[in-house]
C-alpha cells in the first residue's frame, strides 16, 4: 500500500524531530513493503509572524484529502501560545472531528523512572482524552478590560456525542487490553458537565459488562499516577484533565520525549493526526537535540491507524531495542549528551 502523508514541523523544535525521524519511518516502511508520500507544510508561527495566519484560509481542504496528518510542534515565544494553539492544532483538531486522543505511556528498558521501585512494563497504561470540547471549548468573553470590575467567562463544553465518542474508545482499548478502565472527572465540584460524563460512562459500560470501571476525581488521579501508576490500565478523561494527567504520565515514564499522541475522528471522514506530547521547547531549538523518539513512536501510532500493523510493530521494536541498549545514544532529557540525529540513526540501524 501506499499513503499520502500531510507533514507539518511546526515551530521549535517540530521540524529537528520531524526530519530525524523521517528516516527511520522510511526504512520501517521499506522493510514492511509499504511506502508513503510526505508532502511538507510550513504553516505555524513564523508564517503567522509574516502573514498574520498560522496556515492559509483553505488550509483545511488542503489537509483533507490525506491519509494522515504528522505535525510536529506549535508555540512561538514571540505569539501568544493561545494563538498558535487556536491557529493550528484545534482548528485542526475540531475542524477534523478528531474526538480521540490516546497517549500511551510505558516505562521502557533502559530508562529509568523518577518513582522508586518500578522497572520495564510496570508502568503501561494509555490515557484517552477528549480531544475537541470540555475545558477547550472556545466558548466565553472578557468584558470591562482594565475596569475593577473586569469579568472573564470560560465555560467548559461536554456534548452527549463528544462525550460518548472518546469514553466508548476508551472502552473499546479497555477490551483490547486489561478490561479495567479508570474514568477521572472531578463530579464533586463540576456538577453539570462532570456529572453528565459519570452518567455517559455509566450508560456506555452496559455495552462492556466484562471491563471494570474505576471512577476517580482528579485530584486524587495526580496523586494516584505517582503512588500506584501501575495499577492503570485505560484512563479516560476531559480535555483538559487529559492534558495535564499526559504531562505526568510522560513524567513517569522518564520523559516527554518519549510521549506520542494521535488525534483520531474514529468516523474516518476527516483525516487524523498524529504528534509527539511534547511543545516546540524554544530553549533548545536549534540545537540538534531534542528527542526524536516521540515522533518516531507517533509514526508508529499512525500506522497502526491505517491498518499497517508490521509498520508499527517495526518502529516499536527498534525504539525499544534502542531504549534498551545501555551503549546507545541518548539524548540529554534521559541524561545523555548524543543528538537527535544520532538517536534516529540509531534507532534506524536497528531495523533490519
Ligand atoms: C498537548 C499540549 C497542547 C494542549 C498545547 C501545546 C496547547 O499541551 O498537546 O498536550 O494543551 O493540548
Ligand atoms: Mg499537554
Amino acid at each position: 500500500m501506499s499513503y499520502e502523508i500531510a507533514v507539518v514541523p511546526g515551530d521549535g523544535i517540530g521540524p529537528e524531530v520531524v526530519e530525524a525521524a523521517m528516516p527511520v519511518v522510511e526504512t520501517a516502511c521499506e522493510a514492511a513493503g509499504v511506502s508513503f508520500d510526505a508532502t511538507r507544510y510550513d504553516w505555524g508561527s513564523n508564517r503567522y509572524l509574516e502573514t498574520g495566519a498560522m496556515l492559509p484560509e483553505d488550509g483545511l481542504d488542503e489537509l483533507r484529502g490525506y491519509d494522515a496528518i504528522v505535525l510536529g510542534a506549535v508555540g512561538h515565544p514571540d505569539v501568544p501560545d493561545h494563538v498558535t494553539l487556536r491557529g493550528l492544532r484545534l482548528k485542526i483538531t475540531k475542524g477534523f472531528k478528531q474526538y480521540v486522543c490516546a497517549r500511551p505511556t510505558r516505562l521502557f528498558e533502559g530508562v529509568t523512572s523518577p518513582l522508586r521501585g518500578y522497572g520495564p512494563g510496570d508502568v503501561d497504561f494509555v490515557v484517552y482524552r477528549q480531544n475537541t470540547e470540555g475545558e477547550y471549548a472556545d466558548v466565553g468573553g472578557r468584558e470591562y478590560r482594565g475596569f475593577d470590575d473586569e469579568v472573564a467567562v470560560q465555560s467548559a463544553v461536554y456534548t452527549r456525542t463528544g462525550t460518548e465518542t472518546i469514553v466508548r474508545a476508551a472502552f473499546e482499548a479497555a477490551v483490547e487490553r486489561e478490561k479495567r478502565l479508570t474514568s477521572v472527572t472531578k463530579s464533586n465540584a463540576q456538577a453539570h458537565g462532570m456529572v453528565f460524563w459519570d452518567d455517559v460512562v455509566e450508560d456506555v459500560r452496559e455495552e462492556y459488562p466484562d471491563v471494570a470501571v474505576e471512577r476517580l476525581l482528579a485530584d486524587a488521579a495526580a496523586m494516584d499516577f505517582v503512588r500506584r501508576p501501575d495499577e492503570f490500565d485505560v484512563v479516560v478523561a476531559s480535555n483538559l484533565f487529559g492534558d495535564i494527567l499526559t504531562d505526568l504520565a510522560a513524567g513517569i515514564a522518564g520523559s516527554v520525549g518519549l510521549a506520542p499522541s494521535t488525534n483520531v475522528d474514529p468516523s474516518g471522514e476527516y483525516p487524523s493526526m498524529f504528534e509527539p506530547v511534547h511543545g516546540s521547547a524554544f530553549d533548545i531549538a536549534g540545537e540538534g537535540v531534542a528527542n526524536p523518539i516521540g515522533t518516531v513512536r507517533s509514526w508508529e501510532l499512525l500506522f497502526e491507524h491505517l491498518d499497517e500493523p508490521a509498520v508499527a510493530r517495526t518502529l516499536r521494536r527498534a525504539v525499544a531495542e534502542q531504549l534498551g541498549d545501555e551503549r546507545a545514544p541518548r539524548t540529554p532529557d534521559l541524561g545523555g549528551d548524543a543528538g537527535t540525529v544520532d538517536v534516529a540513526s540509531d534507532v534506524r540501524a536497528r531495523i533490519d
